[in-house]
């Protein structure tokens, strides 16, 4: 773990302008810095940087927070490596707690296989670069240009047995850490290289460090495998990896759209053309942690593949279990004897695009089309049939679901409501078979919580929204307002007096809330507020910046969302959404009232509105009786705020 000190230290140091800048181009407007969205094509700039709250917000996306929150969603970074990230910028030495001996050491291995692969990379490099073979000239006879080759870190490895063994040495590299990178073999005291007289292709993690290698000969000989590749390792997992993620990273957040493909040069071809939102397989099946990754990035994938037996039903397992994992997916079959490469390198961008454009059919067109002439059989028709139910049925979105059998109804020309009832079976088959895994798994038959589904512009979400502003913003101001208070007299009477109490804006806030057990609704602003509550109460001096740099990324984003927001639109907007407010300014403590105010009257609003709905079973009059209270305390709520009911 990096040490509290070290984040610390990163936190002070860190300007969120200096570290966006690097990514993004960004220019002074009035306190604020502008750029153009880096997650989004827009062409007027939309995207805010405000070194004062040391917080940035993109209005094209929707995304903002710290600079934490920048990295992870820029570099998509963890929070360790961007604290890593910025540390390395600005020279902060890491502190890492929790060092057991053990720790350290599988520590120091996998930071050492990355380093050895790095070494791998440039001193491949390099041999490319020396012209030592044809290999460069394969490369760009293949089409690629320097730039991308460079891009990509494309390399190559001498034929002597163990060149690379060699120069590892000289660097001091331990033997078991050489082995464990899959680089060298080892066998019966000989030392070879694994990659000899081969044109490497480095495979990168998605924020760029080198995992493991593909190399493909430049003869073609039946003799030799066309491409081999660095076995599993403590740091390459191949199930969990896409060639190109590192590099295409940036264009399929972009574009919202994730190209897969199955070759290494399928992925450099189409970035050489200019379409960089590509990612390759490399030749195996699709993985569920491979479409997590993507699912990191969009939710919409086009499968492209050569059009032969092997490629279809590739296709078809990866379009199950994209759509198992709530992602779209398109795929696009390319003619006998294309694939991706060769053909963006005859037809270029516009047209491949076009091409795919055309092409790409969803999962019910492909399965009725490929299996086109099954449904001229009419026993063979109900099993293409059952096949697309079982697709439809691994949709977990009802909707998109209802769309696809209307649409597979009107292309087979059957019954809607005979699909859904065969739908239905297959669901029900389904969630046995899930079960039953379930149970033999853990023994566990525990429901999955449904989540709660929040409207988020709802009344009651502004005005909790309002309440954690106004903390946010004065919670430590203090104001002054009027209480009735209770009291016996001299003569044993209960007597009225009206009082003006001093008092901090989060201490009224939270004891009125308190006082009529009002629990904020929405959990982000559950949490926020508590936090917040806390900290006033242990009287810290409240920091903003620091304040959200302690909360979780997506709770800082409504923070830091809630803040800039409030900036540019002030409360007008809370007007336009029927929330009276008198400006802030004009008086702190009108405001704070109204707002609580308000959110009583809500409250019972909703009360009567349930008491209203419930049956006549309960007795009517006690139910009336209840209804009016209610109604009058909204009268004298409504009158406090001077309105009519
Ligand atoms: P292909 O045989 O389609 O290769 O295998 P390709 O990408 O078209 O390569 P070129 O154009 O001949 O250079 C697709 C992918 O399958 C993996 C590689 O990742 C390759 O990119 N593969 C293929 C292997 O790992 N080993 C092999 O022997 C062949
Ligand atoms: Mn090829």
């Amino acid at each position: 773990m990096i040490s509290k000190e070290t984040i610390d230290k990163v936190f002070e140091l860190a300007r969120v302008e200096e570290v966006i800048a690097d990514f993004v181009v960004l220019k002074k407007s009035g306190a604020n810095y502008k750029g153009l969205s880096p997650f989004t094509n827009e062409k007027t700039p939309s995207f805010i940087v405000s070194p004062a709250k040391q917080i940035w917000k993109d209005f094209s996306s929707g995304k903002g927070g710290n600079v934490i929150a920048f990295l992870m969603e820029h570099e998509h970074f963890n929070y360790p490596e961007s604290i890593k990230y910025i540390a390395n910028k600005y020279n902060i030495e890491i502190v890492e707690t929790n060092n057991f001996p053990e720790n350290i050491e599988k520590k120091n291995e996998i930071e050492s296989l990355f380093i050895i692969n790095k070494f791998a990379v440039s001193s491949f490099k390099e041999n490319l670069n020396k012209e030592v073979s044809d290999s460069l000239e394969y490369l760009m006879n293949r089409g690629l240009s320097k730039k991308i080759i460079d891009d990509f870190d494309l390399g190559f490895c001498l034929p002597n047995r163990s060149s690379f063994y060699q120069s590892a040495k000289t660097k001091g590299f331990k033997d078991s850490y050489l082995e464990k990178t899959g680089l060298i073999i080892f066998n019966e005291e000989k030392v070879i290289d694994r990659f000899r007289d081969r044109v490497i292709f480095p495979i990168k993690s998605l924020s760029g460090r080198v995992l493991g290698f593909g190399g493909r000969t430049t003869i073609s000989s039946k003799k030799t495998a066309k491409y081999i590749n660095s076995p599993e390792s403590e740091i390459y997992n191949k199930s969990k990896i896409l060639y190109g993620i590192y590099e295409s990273r940036q264009s399929i957040v972009k574009d919202d759209l994730c190209i897969l493909v199955e070759g290494y040069m399928d992925v450099l071809q189409f970035h050489e053309n200019g379409i960089k939102n590509v990612l390759a397989s490399s030749g195996t099946s699709l993985t569920e942690d491979q479409i997590t990754l993507i699912s990191r990035l969009t939710s919409n994938i086009v499968l492209l593949f050569d059009g032969d037996t092997a490629g279809v039903n590739a296709a078809l397992r990866s379009t199950d279990m994209i759509l198992e994992k709530g992602l779209n997916v398109k795929i696009c079959s390319f003619p006998e004897g294309e694939d991706p490469d060769s053909y963006v390198k005859d037809n270029k961008k516009d047209k491949t695009l076009d091409f795919i454009n055309n092409n790409s059919k969803d999962f019910i067109e492909f399965k009725l089309s490929f299996y086109n002439e099954d449904l001229k059989d009419e026993d063979k028709k109900v099993d293409v049939i059952k096949s697309v139910i079982k697709s439809i049925s691994k949709i977990p979105d009802r909707l998109k679901q209802e769309v696809y059998i209307k649409k597979c109804s009107q292309i087979i020309d059957i019954d809607e409501s005979t699909l859904f009832n065969s739908l239905n079976s297959t669901e029900k088959n389904n969630s046995r078979i899930t079960r039953n895994r379930r149970i033999s798994k853990n023994n566990d038959l525990s429901i999955v919580k449904k989540e709660k589904n929040i409207k988020p512009h709802n009344y009651f979400y502004e005005l909790e929204k309002q309440i954690i502003t106004i903390l946010l913003k004065y919670g430590e101001n203090e104001i002054t307002y009027e209480d009735t208070i209770l009291s016996h007299s001299e003569n044993g009477d209960i007597k009225e007096e009206k009082k003006n109490i001093k008092s901090k804006v989060f201490e009224k806030i939270f004891l009125d809330l308190q006082q009529d057990e009002i629990e904020l609704a929405h959990p982000p602003f559950q949490k926020i507020y508590k936090k917040l509550i806390e900290l006033y109460n242990n009287q810290n001096k409240f920091v903003f910046e620091k304040f959200v740099n302690e909360l979780d990324s997506d709770l800082s984003k409504i923070a830091s969302d809630i803040l800039i927001f409030d900036e540019k639109y002030s409360l007008h907007d809370w007007e336009k959404r029927n929330i009276y407010v008198k400006k802030i300014g004009s008086e702190l403590s009108q405001l704070v009232n109204e707002t609580l105010l308000n959110m009583r009257r809500y409250l019972i609003d909703e009360r009567i509105k349930k008491l209203q709905e419930i049956n006549i079973d309960k007795n009517k009059d006690e139910l009336l009786q209840e209804v009016m209270r209610y109604s009058r305390l909204k009268k004298v709520l409504s009158s406090k705020l001077n309105r009519v009911v």
